[in-house]
C-alpha cells in the first residue's frame, strides 16, 4: 500500500506539474516555484544545519572500531579511531567519499535448516555509490543549461561520460547508472520482506522521486528532443534574476521541472538531508583524545560527596568492634 501510495503521489505531481504548459501558467511552474523551492531548499537546510550546530556535545562520541590512541607500545588504529583534526579529516573523508561504514553492511537471513547466517553484502554500497556520483556527475553537467559560456569542466565532463558514443543524442554512462542503481535500491525494499517491512513511505517516495526525475529526464533528451535552446533562455534568466519563459517549452519539461521542485522543498524535511547531516556527525567528526584531555561536563553542578576517608573517620570503632577491616587503625 504505501509503496502504490507513493508512487501514484510522484505520478500525481507529474502530471500537476505538466500544467506548466498550458498557456498562462508558465510563470507559476517555470518562475515562481522553482524560486520558492529554492528558498525552501536553502531556508530549511540553514534552519537544519542550525539546530544541529547549536546542540551542546561536551562528551567524545567515540562509536569506533578500532583501537584509541593509548600507550605508545600498543597500536592506534588512526582512521577508526582518530585523535586529532587531521586523522579526523581522513575518517571524514573516507566516510563521505568512499560512503566507508556502509562497506561493513552486513545481511542476516535464515537458511532452510532454520540456522541465521550473516553475510557481507556490498550491493547497497555499490548501489549507493552508484547512485550518489551518478547524481553528482549529472547535475553538474545540467550546468550547460544555465551558464553561458559553459564553464570547461562541464564540456569536459559531458564528453568524458558520453565516452562510449551510443546512440544520438548519445547516452551518458552516469543517466544509465543512475536508473539502474535508483530501480537496485528500489526493487531491494519491494522484494526483501525484512527490508519492506521496516520501509516508510518515505523511503518510497524518496526513490520514486529521484526515478520520476530520472525517468522524465531520460525522456526528455532521448525520445521527446526537447527544445533545449529555450530550456535554456528559461535556465539562464532564472539564474541571472530576469526571467522569462518561452512558449515552446513543452509539458514534459515542466514535469521534470517540477519534480525537480518537490525534491527541492522537501530535502531539508526529509531523511535526504543526512548530506549535510554527516559533516554534523559527532561519531564521525570528534576525535577521540579521551586519554590525552580530561572532558569535564559543562552541566555539572557542585555536589556535596562523601570520601571513604570521611566515612571511616564516622564510623572506625564501629567497624573495629563488628570486625571490618580499616584502612586506617
Ligand atoms: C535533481 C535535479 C535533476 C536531476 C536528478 C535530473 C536528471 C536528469 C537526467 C537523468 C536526465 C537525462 C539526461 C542526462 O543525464 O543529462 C535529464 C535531462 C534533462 N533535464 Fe534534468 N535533472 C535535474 C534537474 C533539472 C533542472 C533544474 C532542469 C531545468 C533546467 C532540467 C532539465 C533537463 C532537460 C532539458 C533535460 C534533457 C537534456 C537533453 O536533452 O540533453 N533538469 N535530467
Amino acid at each position: 500500500m504505501k509503496i502504490l501510495a507513493s508512487l501514484a503521489i510522484v505520478g500525481g505531481l507529474f502530471l500537476l506539474g505538466m500544467l506548466g504548459a498550458v498557456p498562462g501558467l508558465g510563470w507559476v511552474f517555470g518562475v515562481v516555484l522553482p524560486y520558492l523551492a529554492v528558498a525552501l531548499f536553502l531556508g530549511g537546510l540553514i534552519h537544519r544545519v542550525m539546530s544541529w550546530a547549536n546542540a551542546p556535545v561536551p562528551f567524545r562520541i567515540t562509536t569506533t572500531c578500532g583501537q584509541q590512541k593509548s600507550l605508545d607500545w600498543i597500536k592506534q588504529d588512526k582512521l577508526e579511531n582518530p585523535h586529532n583534526f587531521l586523522t579526523v579529516i581522513g575518517r571524514m573523508a573516507l566516510e563521505i567519499l568512499c560512503f566507508r561504514s556502509l562497506v561493513r553492511n552486513t545481511k542476516t537471513e535464515l537458511t532452510a535448516a532454520r540456522k541465521v547466517v550473516y553475510a557481507t553484502d556490498l550491493w547497497l554500497w555499490l548501489g549507493a555509490i552508484a547512485m550518489h556520483y551518478s547524481l553528482l556527475v549529472i547535475l553538474i553537467r545540467h550546468l550547460r543549461m544555465a551558464t553561458n559560456p559553459v564553464p570547461f569542466f562541464v564540456t569536459w565532463l559531458q564528453w568524458a561520460d558520453g565516452f562510449l558514443e551510443v546512440g544520438v543524442p548519445v547516452v551518458y554512462v552516469t543517466t544509465v547508472a543512475f536508473l539502474l542503481a535508483l530501480a537496485y535500491l528500489l526493487l531491494r525494499r519491494v522484494v526483501d520482506a525484512k527490508l519492506r517491512y521496516i520501509s516508510l513511505p518515505g523511503d518510497y517516495f524518496a526513490l520514486f522521486l529521484l526515478l520520476g526525475i530520472g525517468l522524465s529526464g531520460f525522456y526528455l533528451r532521448h525520445l521527446a528532443k526537447t527544445d533545449i535552446v529555450a530550456v535554456k533562455q528559461l535556465a539562464v534568466g532564472l539564474v541571472s534574476f530576469r526571467p522569462t519563459v518561452p512558449d515552446t517549452i513543452s509539458f514534459l519539461f515542466y514535469g521534470h521541472l517540477f519534480l525537480v521542485c518537490v525534491l527541492l522543498a522537501y530535502f531539508p524535511f526529509s531523511k535526504l538531508v543526512h548530506m549535510p547531516g554527516v559533516f554534523l556527525s559527532p561519531t564521525r567528526n570528534l576525535a577521540n583524545n579521551n586519554r590525552m584531555v580530561r572532558h569535564v561536563n559543562p552541566w555539572d553542578y557542585p555536589v556535596k560527596t562523601h570520601s571513604y576517608e570521611a566515612y571511616e573517620d564516622e564510623w572506625r570503632e564501629k567497624m573495629k568492634a563488628s570486625g571490618v577491616p580499616v584502612d586506617k587503625e
